[in-house]
Parts: C-alpha cells; sequence; structure tokens
C-alpha cells in the first residue's frame, strides 16, 4: 500500500520520480501555484503551448529542470480559484487523487501542491491515498503498474502530523471497503465477510460478535434468514463496536450487506444481475467507518450492525407471498424477493435501536429507483428528523460525497399495506426509494433519531477512473459516517 508522508523541504527528500505541482484554470490560461516553486519549475506559457489550461483532471508530465534529482515534474490541473484565490479541500484531493493514479509504478513523488494548512495537508494525502487504489488481485497477466510506493507531501505548515494520521486512517480503511466490494460473490460470502471483520476488529481493538445461523434462528430474525435461505452460503448479523473511556454519545450504523443479490426467485433478468456483488456497500461502508472511528479514538461509541446474507433462489428460498416474522416480532408478506435489502435492515434496525443509542443511521444499495431520480453521484438522505438529514446531508458535501435530501411522503405508505401481514415488502413503483424508506421507518421506534441513506448509485464507479474515484467500488459514504460521529462527540464531549 501507498506510504504517505511530510515534508517541508524539497531538497530533504531528493531524489525522487517525480514532483507533483498544482497549476490552477486562469482567464487567460494555466498558473502554476506559488507554493510550488520551491524549484524553477515550468512556466506557464510552456504549460499551454503543452495544452494545459488548469482544469481540473489535467495532468501534463514535463522534463524536471536540470539541479533537482526528480526525472519530470507532474502538473495537475486545480481547477478555477475560489473568490479568495485558494483552492478547496474537494479540489486538492482531487487533483492528488489524479497525480497518484498518473505515478503508478513510480517508487517515490513529491506531491507539492498548494497545502499550507492542516485541512490541505489532510486532503492532499486522502486524495492521494484514495487515488493510488488498485484492485489486482485477480490480475496474472502483471499488466497493472503497482501503485505508486511513497507520495511525500511538500508543507511548511508546522504541525501536520494529526492531519496525516486523520487521513491515512480513512484512506486505508476506506480501500479496505473497496477491497471488499470489489470481491467477487464467489469470493465473500456472509461467512467470509464476517471472518474478515473479526480479524480486522481484534488487530484494532474493536469488539466484534457474529450471530451465525443458529443463533439467527434462536433470537427470531426472520427477516435476515428468510433473504438468507436460497443460499447455500448462510447468513450472519455481525456486531462491531468501538467505544471510548470518555463516550458520551452513541452512534449505531446498520449496513446493508447482500454478498450477492439475484433477485432471488423474483430473479433479476440479465443486465441487471451481473452488476449485485455490489449489493454489500452499505456494510462495507459501515465496517471501515466504525474501524476508522475506533484507530482515531473518537470519544463517542460507535456500533456497526452489518445485515450480511446472499439472496439466491432455489428450492429452499423463500417465495413471493410468504410471511416472515422479523425480529421483534413484527410480521411482513414478502411480495417481491428482490425487495430483500429492506429486510434484512429491518430485523438489524431493530436490534439496534434496543441499544437506545442517540442516532441510527444505515446505509444501503437499496433501490434502483433512487439511482433513477439521483444518478450515480449523488446518494439520497432520507430522515423524519429534518435537522438530522440537513446535518448528513452537510456533513456528506464537505467530505466530497456529494448527498441529497429526499422526502418520506406519509401518503406512499398504504401501498405498503398487506392484507396478510402487518406490512408488505413492496409498494408503488412511482417514488420506489422513498417507498424503500417509509418501509425502514416502520421498524425505528419512536422517539429514536434515525436517517437512512440510499447508495445504490455512487456505490459503485462504472466509468473511467475520475479524480481519486478508480472504477469499482467508491466507498461512498465511509467518510461521511466518519465525519458524523466526529460532529456527535464533539456535540457532547
Ligand atoms: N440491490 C437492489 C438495488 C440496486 C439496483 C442497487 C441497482 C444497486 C444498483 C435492490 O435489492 C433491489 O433489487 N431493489 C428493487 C426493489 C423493488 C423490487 C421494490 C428495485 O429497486 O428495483
Ligand atoms: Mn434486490
Ligand atoms: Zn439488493
Amino acid at each position: 500500500m501507498t506510504e504517505v508522508t511530510v515534508t517541508d523541504s524539497l531538497a530533504e527528500s531528493l531524489p525522487v520520480d517525480a514532483v507533483v505541482i498544482g497549476v490552477a484554470q486562469g482567464p487567460k490560461g494555466p498558473i502554476p501555484t506559488p507554493d510550488a516553486t520551491a524549484f524553477e519549475g515550468p512556466s506557464a506559457e510552456l504549460l499551454g503551448t503543452l495544452g494545459m489550461t488548469g482544469a481540473a483532471g489535467e495532468a501534463v508530465k514535463v522534463p524536471a529542470p536540470t539541479g533537482i534529482e526528480a526525472r519530470l515534474v507532474l502538473a495537475v490541473g486545480l481547477g478555477e480559484a475560489d473568490a479568495d484565490g485558494g483552492h478547496d479541500a474537494e479540489a486538492l484531493r482531487r487533483a492528488a487523487g489524479v497525480a497518484a493514479r498518473t505515478l503508478a509504478g513510480a517508487t517515490k513523488a513529491v506531491l507539492a501542491l498548494p497545502a499550507a494548512t492542516a485541512d490541505a495537508v489532510e486532503a492532499v494525502a486522502l486524495g492521494g491515498l484514495l487515488g493510488a487504489y488498485a484492485f489486482t488481485v485477480y490480475r496474472t497477466t502483471g499488466e497493472d503498474k503497482p501503485p505508486v510506493g511513497e507520495l511525500s507531501i511538500l508543507t511548511r505548515h508546522g504541525d501536520a502530523a494529526a492531519a496525516l494520521r486523520r487521513a491515512t486512517v480513512i484512506g486505508q480503511e476506506l480501500n479496505r471497503a473497496r477491497d471488499l466490494i470489489n470481491t467477487p460473490a464467489n469470493d465473500l460470502h456472509p461467512e467470509s465477510f464476517a471472518a474478515t471483520v473479526r480479524a480486522v476488529g481484534a488487530e484494532f481493538g474493536l469488539a466484534v460478535d457474529v450471530l451465525d445461523e443458529t443463533a439467527l434462528d434462536e433470537h427470531g430474525f426472520g427477516g435476515i434468514l428468510g433473504v438468507g435461505q436460497g443460499s447455500v452460503n448462510p447468513p450472519r448479523l455481525v456486531r462491531i463496536a468501538h467505544t471510548h473511556p470518555r463516550a458520551r454519545t452513541s452512534i449505531a450504523l446498520v449496513g446493508k450487506g447482500i454478498t450477492y443479490d439475484s433477485g432471488g426467485i423474483s430473479l433479476k433478468p440479465v443486465g441487471f444481475n451481473e452488476i449485485m456483488k455490489r449489493d454489500m456497500s452499505g456494510a462495507a461502508a459501515v465496517f471501515a467507518a466504525v474501524t476508522a472511528a475506533a484507530r482515531l479514538g473518537l470519544p463517542i461509541e460507535v456500533t456497526g450492525w452489518l445485515a450480511l446474507a446472499e439472496n439466491m433462489p432455489s428450492g429452499s428460498a423463500v417465495r413471493p407471498g410468504d410471511v416472515l416474522r422479523m425480529y421483534g416480532g413484527r410480521t411482513v408478506e414478502v411480495r417481491n424477493t428482490d425487495a430483500e435489502g429492506r429486510l434484512v435492515l429491518a430485523d438489524a434496525l431493530v436490534r439496534a435501536a434496543e441499544e437506545r443509542p442517540d442516532a441510527v443511521v444505515d446505509v444501503a444499495t437499496l433501490t434502483g429507483a433512487m439511482r433513477m431520480g439521483l444518478g450515480n453521484r449523488l446518494f439520497g438522505v432520507m430522515s423524519p428528523d429534518d435537522a438530522f438529514r440537513e446535518r448528513i446531508v452537510d456533513a456528506a458535501g464537505r467530505t466530497g460525497e456529494p448527498a441529497w435530501p429526499m422526502p418520506l411522503p406519509a401518503q406512499l405508505r398504504e401501498g405498503l399495506d398487506s392484507p396478510v401481514a402487518d406490512i408488505a415488502n413492496q409498494g408503488e413503483r412511482m417514488g420506489g426509494g422513498l417507498v424503500a424508506g417509509l418501509f425502514l421507518k416502520e421498524f425505528v421506534p419512536a422517539g429514536t433519531r434515525w436517517a437512512h441513506l440510499d447508495i445504490a448509485g455512487p456505490a459503485f464507479h462504472e466509468g473511467a477512473p475520475y479524480g481519486y474515484t478508480p472504477q469499482g467500488g467508491t466507498g461512498t459514504a465511509v467518510r461521511t459516517l466518519v465525519r458524523l460521529a466526529e460532529e456527535l462527540a464533539d456535540a457532547r464531549s
């Protein structure tokens, strides 16, 4: 894995393969940023001649000037400067990400991007770590260059250690979530996912409890068992908890962990089923966020609940029309076995709320409808508590994970009425993402502060890499959850 360090002098970090500089997009052409002039870098004229404008996403290589022990200078676009002449954290993260991707195969580079503050150092470090990510465990051809070995951030900010630490922890845990999402469903089952959580939990001192199918049955987790009963790979409910002696607030994070969603008996057609290894992205994000909270020592209790199952059709699978008895006793008519996420989440939400946390947030690749509505770059945030919803949308935007508030319109609830059970798992088609949110709401006790994040769109990136986002699992929601935990900790401690 790429190592990220800081340095206050270019001379001391030489020799390197490359020195990375930032280039702003000015009205008349590219503007190399002043902080980069620890050496005689390329002129605006030269960069313009090479076709650079300074737009975000650009990367132009030029030979390093004589006198410094670097082979090349990599100029990356920062986009237009803000009103105050600076570049926001997301611009820095993306520029560092582009640099890290472009430098795959190199041993060491210095990032001489504008990083004068601790926040800027953190942004550059995180963008670099996330941009350097590569998922190559299944490649045998050796065609992929290894990620850049070391990125050294040039900064005169004297106290960058905490910023570097935060970026490193979040970057490593987010990349672990990406690995889980990218792992194909023939190699990631509920049991092996739970084993990974156990191992990582032991490494960082988290408490991990795993309910296997026998324990789930004993306690009546009918939703998780119902979804998992068609698969030869039995379901699991994992609890992973971070505690802190000074914690005065607690938050429960609940993740949808369908290691493969075939749709079950309501089988998905070709074109929809081959992308469904990603359906555990919510559980991966929760796992990463709790682990990061522990490694950062946040003074708040953070408990993750991973509802893990494989949704498969078979002779033992749940059928459309079956009625499941959920954890806590309520009954659900399964109208569509492909609306499985809300079934596993319902069990986990009831269980999580039993511990009376101050807030509950669930994260799920829940509906195609949310993808239709918001596209592939934003996730939807629903909550009966307007202030809590806005707070999450706000935290998400600031961490570079854009989100949008979505409503829970009461009139859509009656579509979920069932003639035989307390509720059905499928309602009106129109507004399907909101209907799913209304279903979940039924399993959150009144008075519990709760929000639902539908990450079906941004959980997985299918196109060419951009900024620090590779193709494949993105790890979306990890940064939002960590930020939320930090904010709730600050509010009370
Ligand atoms: N996992 C899917 C939602 C999904 C679709 C996630 C595309 C990521 C990309 C979910 O389990 C599902 O199948 N939802 C159904 C619900 C419907 C049957 C009520 C949907 O959205 O069509
Ligand atoms: Mn489904
Ligand atoms: Zn699903």
